[in-house]
């Protein structure tokens, strides 16, 4: 039986083979394709499409056949990551263990790349081999998630420092970053063809995964390895960011990480096939990275 870590690997190498194939066109403007290769293939984990392929499989549907929608998903992440780490945003210097993309190409082009990640994005849902209904409910889902109800908006709570409380500081997160988990699981969901409960469990599950996720990703600010990390340590305090951190302590993150990653396991858990999704949930629990 092919273990969770070959099952990751394989998704992940599909997922590379496809991004490097992306935005090669000798241009004039060549310096934005750069730009965009530059983040996009600088090693990200790739969490995202390797959720919307393994929702795929698990519901019976073929991995190729969501390849294009898991694609189109990181590039919207790369897009918000590119923006994320502006000067006027989170100020920095390091991202995938390497040189932020304003850093290398000037805060112009970085701006630039995001924009045009983002419109990529739509158009590969466009060219994927789905049904023409398959492919304008993927761009509804992705669009919802990213946009001014998602993404953004999780990104505006975070740069406005207004989220206090718990309950604030949830909704900002699941914005922010529960969003894009929730349409990577989705998305799987589409290629598949799955039933509307179906996807509501799928979504369930993600969206738990995206606050855990996020509670884990402000406690590793802290306590990571830079180096591993491949980002900054400490940049929430630097930059004055309110996180669950502030509220509840190291101790009382991780347990809000184990208690949110239990119940995205019991969201699907009705689920047949879906031993891989489970193991995803309890390795993101722990990451080092
Ligand atoms: C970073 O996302 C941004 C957050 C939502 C915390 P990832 O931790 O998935 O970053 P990469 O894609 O692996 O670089
Ligand atoms: C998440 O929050 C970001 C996005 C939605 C892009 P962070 O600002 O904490 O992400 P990192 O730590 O810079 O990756
Ligand atoms: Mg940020
Ligand atoms: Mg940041
Ligand atoms: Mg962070």
């Amino acid at each position: 039986m092919e273990t969770f870590q070959a099952q990751y690997d394989r998704y992940r190498a599909a997922v590379e083979e496809a991004l490097q194939s992306l935005f090669l066109r000798n241009k004039p403007y060549n310096r934005l394709q750069e730009a965009m290769r530059y983040s996009l293939l600088a090693g990200g984990k790739r969490v995202r499409p390797v959720m919307t392929l393994a929702f795929c499989e698990a519901l019976g549907g073929e991995a190729r056949r969501a390849l294009s929608l898991g694609v189109a998903l990181e590039c919207v992440h790369t897009y918000s990551l590119i923006h994320d780490d502006l000067p006027c945003m989170d100020d920095d210097d390091l991202r995938r263990g390497r040189p932020t993309c304003h850093k290398v190409y000037g805060e112009t082009m970085a701006v630039l790349a995001g924009d045009a990640l983002q419109a990529e994005a739509f158009r590969l849902i466009s060219l994927s081999p789905l049904s023409a209904e398959q492919r304008i409910e993927a761009v509804k889902t992705l669009a919802s998630s990213c946009g001014g109800d998602g993404m953004v908006a999780g990104q505006v709570l975070d740069v406005d420092g207004l989220a206090h409380d718990e309950a604030s500081l949830r909704d900002l997160c699941l914005r922010k970053t529960g969003g894009l988990l929730a349409a990577a699981a989705d998305l799987g969901c589409i290629a598949a063809g799955a039933s509307p409960e179906v996807r509501r469990q799928a979504r369930e599950y993600a969206k738990h995964l995206g606050l855990a996720f996020q509670v884990r990703d402000d406690m590793l600010d802290v306590i990571a390895d830079q180096d591993e990390f491949g980002k900054p340590i400490g940049s929430d305090r630097e930059e004055g960011k309110r996180t669950f951190l502030d509220l509840l302590g190291l101790e009382g993150c991780g347990k809000l990480v184990a208690e949110e990653t239990r119940l995205a396991r019991e969201a699907i858990s009705g689920l047949a096939g879906s031993e891989f999704l489970l193991e995803l949930a309890d390795s993101l629990a722990d990451r080092r990275k």
